[in-house]
């Protein structure tokens, strides 16, 4: 089978676990070299990177907080110094903080906002500027969600990260379009990932999300990794400033409880 992404080179961050990880080796089987970010214990990170090299292709590992701004800047030099360049770009590493509105604190808030779009923000700019050196094209994918336009109560910080990724792509998409880089984004809804860790615990919860969701069940990270090799191919050249909802329906039948 032809690959997709044959001589390309990416960088997932957030690629130890959950959709950056099957992003990562999907790129991998699709014929891209992989620079795989993480940050805390490297047990996933490992995984990752001996899937990608099962698959014949090179792995780069980089610890890097994206919300820390040297960090950024040494998760690109070093995609340069290990695998050479970059091609895509996908900002993958997320969280979210479960808290009512009144009971948010300046930590968590800042926590969330710093990883969520701060630092997508400053790595995309960061790589767009070797892009530039290097008068090369390139793809950034953003993994959002569907709130980047849908209400989700209690989780406010997070939704404000999401609208943001969601107009930091379309401005970026106007801006870097004259220099043949592309810019989409990709708004997962609830997927099979630990950051569902605890919604996956609670089995009322979890049912009445179900009930919510035209296909019945929970997304795989497999669902998402597929349309990012294909944005970030070929295939996707004509293709920059819109957002792609991957969630079985749910965006179209969400009820509040
Ligand atoms: C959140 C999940 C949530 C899902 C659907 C995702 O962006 O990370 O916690 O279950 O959206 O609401």
């Amino acid at each position: 089978m032809s690959q997709l992404l044959e001589g390309k080179v990416a960088i997932v961050t957030g690629s130890a676990s959950g959709i950056g990880q099957s992003i990562a080796i999907h790129l991998a089987q699709q014929g891209a070299d992989v620079m795989v970010d993480y940050v805390g214990p490297q047990d996933g990170a490992l995984q990752t990177k001996a899937a990608i090299e099962a698959t014949g292709r090179k792995a780069g590992l980089c610890e890097a907080d994206v919300s820390r701004l040297p960090d950024v800047q040494r998760l690109v030099d070093e995609t340069w110094t290990q695998l050479g360049r970059a091609d895509i770009l996908v900002n993958n590493a997320g969280v979210e903080k479960n808290a009512a509105f009144v009971d948010v604190t300046e930590h968590d808030y800042d926590f969330v906002i710093d990883i969520n779009i701060k630092g997508p923000f400053f790595l995309t700019q960061a790589f767009v500027r070797r892009l530039i050196a290097a008068k090369s094209p390139g793809r950034i994918l953003n993994i959002s969600s569907v709130h980047e336009d849908m209400v989700f109560p209690h989780f406010t910080s997070y939704c404000i990260s999401k609208g943001g990724m969601r107009m930091m792509m379309r401005n970026l998409a106007v801006e870097l379009g004259p220099l043949g880089i592309t810019v989409n984004n990709i708004a997962p809804g609830a997927i099979n990932t630990p950051i569902n860790t605890s919604l996956l615990a609670d089995k009322p919860k979890l049912n009445a999300l179900l009930a919510n969701i035209p296909l019945g069940r929970l997304g795989e990270p497999t669902d998402i990794a597929a349309l990012v090799a294909f944005l970030a191919s070929d295939h996707g050249s004509y293709i920059t400033g819109s957002t792609y909802v991957i969630d079985g329906g749910l965006m179209r039948n969400y009820h509040e409880q």
